[in-house]
């Protein structure tokens, strides 16, 4: 008797099971014939969000259309919006904090859907001592700039890091000291040459393109937005920007929109004036952010064409104030990002349509 509970209870067991991969097959199967639908609508301009304060504004903006019929589709744990702004058919996205978020994220939509080019926006600090918070920028390069190889205490710039011969990690691109930033009780900079943590040295990534050997890995480190799209963001530099949080709150200088040289990301919150300084004078940086050079490398190596806008917020720990000004003013920098991206759809939209 026993036994044949016991057989009964494993056949209910297994059912269950079974019926569960059933339906988790059949909801992966609905998911998939209703992206295979609206492909075959595109394609799609996709755009990459890190967070909902800077995601919503552009979803209550009056330029953007919900489609209605099919307003979104969920996917391992993501949502993708379907939607129209300023005549472009687009595809939202959030990916959440962090490069983690943001590559997966970027990956997923374009190797789900048909998208032919990506803009990613949101907001950041700023290393760069020219431009104001508010100042919405457009760099050409960006690079990720949270892989290191951790020197050693006693080696320095003419000893070969681990696994360098290898080809695994490079001397190229550039290091931190740590000891230069070293204070005395006067706080005072002290910069000696002594400090236990070295050198940390700056590492490309590692990429595998599409249309490259798979397992056959190559390197990047400054990626390049689409030449098109950056030639063609010269059009927003004239934009009229918000200037106050409210009737009292405001910022010292109207915002502009303003092409640069090159920004960074790590998964890093940068609130240090040091650092700032360092990224600015060493590599010429303007936003530091957590996100945009994760959506660069995966469009880089699916050679999807892509552009990033970035509002400033804060100035990355270089402010006057005692806390860091993004509590302050991430709401104004957000919204004016969402300007310029609306902007950029709508010019992007006319150039196609003359064509
Ligand atoms: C909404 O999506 C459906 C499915 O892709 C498509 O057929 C329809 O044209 C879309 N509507 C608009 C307004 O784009
Ligand atoms: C410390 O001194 C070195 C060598 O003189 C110099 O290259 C570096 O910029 C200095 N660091 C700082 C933070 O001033
Ligand atoms: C040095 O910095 C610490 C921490 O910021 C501060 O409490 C201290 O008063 C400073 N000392 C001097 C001599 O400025
Ligand atoms: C405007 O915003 C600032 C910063 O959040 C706040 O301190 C101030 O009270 C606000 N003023 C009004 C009129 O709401
Ligand atoms: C940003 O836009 C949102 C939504 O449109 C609005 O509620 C909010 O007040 C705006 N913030 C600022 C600082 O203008």
């Amino acid at each position: 008797m026993a036994s044949l509970r016991y057989i009964f209870m494993l056949s209910l067991g297994f059912l269950f099971v079974l019926y569960s991969v059933q339906s988790d097959a059949a909801v992966l199967g609905k998911t998939l014939k209703r992206i295979a639908k609206l492909n075959r609508n595109g394609p799609y301009m996709g755009l990459v969000i890190p967070n909902s304060f800077e995601m919503n504004p552009l979803l209550q903006s009056p330029s953007f259309q919900p489609n209605e019929s099919l307003p979104y589709v969920d996917f391992a744990g993501r949502r993708f919006r379907l939607g129209t702004i300023e005549g472009e058919k687009v595809i939202l996205v959030m990916t959440g904090l962090a490069m983690l978020n943001a590559g997966v994220t970027t990956q997923l939509l374009l190797a789900l859907f048909k998208v032919k080019g990506v803009v990613h926006y949101g907001i950041a600090g700023n290393a760069n001592p020219d431009l104001n918070i508010g100042d919405v920028t457009i760099p050409q390069f960006w690079a990720h700039t949270g892989l290191w190889n951790w020197q050693r205490y006693g080696d320095g710039p003419e000893d070969e890091l681990p696994l360098e011969s290898n080809g695994d990690y490079t001397r190229k691109i550039g290091y931190l000291h740590f000891a230069d930033y070293s204070i005395d009780d006067g706080n005072k900079t002290l910069n000696t040459s002594e400090n236990l943590l070295n050198n940390v040295w700056y590492q490309p990534e590692e990429v595998f393109p599409i249309n490259g050997i798979p397992e056959t890995r190559g390197h990047a480190f400054w990626v390049p937005v689409n030449s098109h799209y950056f030639a063609l963001s010269n059009r927003l530099e004239n934009l009229k920007l918000k200037n106050c949080i409210n009737s009292t709150t405001c910022l010292s200088s109207p915002p502009v929109v303003k092409r640069v040289a090159r920004g960074s990301s790590s998964s890093i919150f940068v609130d240090n004036a040091a650092y700032r300084s360092f990224i600015y004078n060493k590599f010429n940086i303007s936003p530091i952010d957590m996100e945009s050079a994760a959506v660069a490398l995966v469009c880089h190596q699916q050679k999807t064409p892509f552009i990033v806008f970035r509002a400033l917020s804060d100035l990355a720990g270089g402010g006057e104030a005692q806390s860091n000004e993004a509590s302050i003013f991430a709401s104004l920098a957000a919204n004016n990002s969402v300007t310029v991206v609306v902007q950029f759809l709508k010019h992007l939209h006319s150039v196609r349509g003359a064509n």
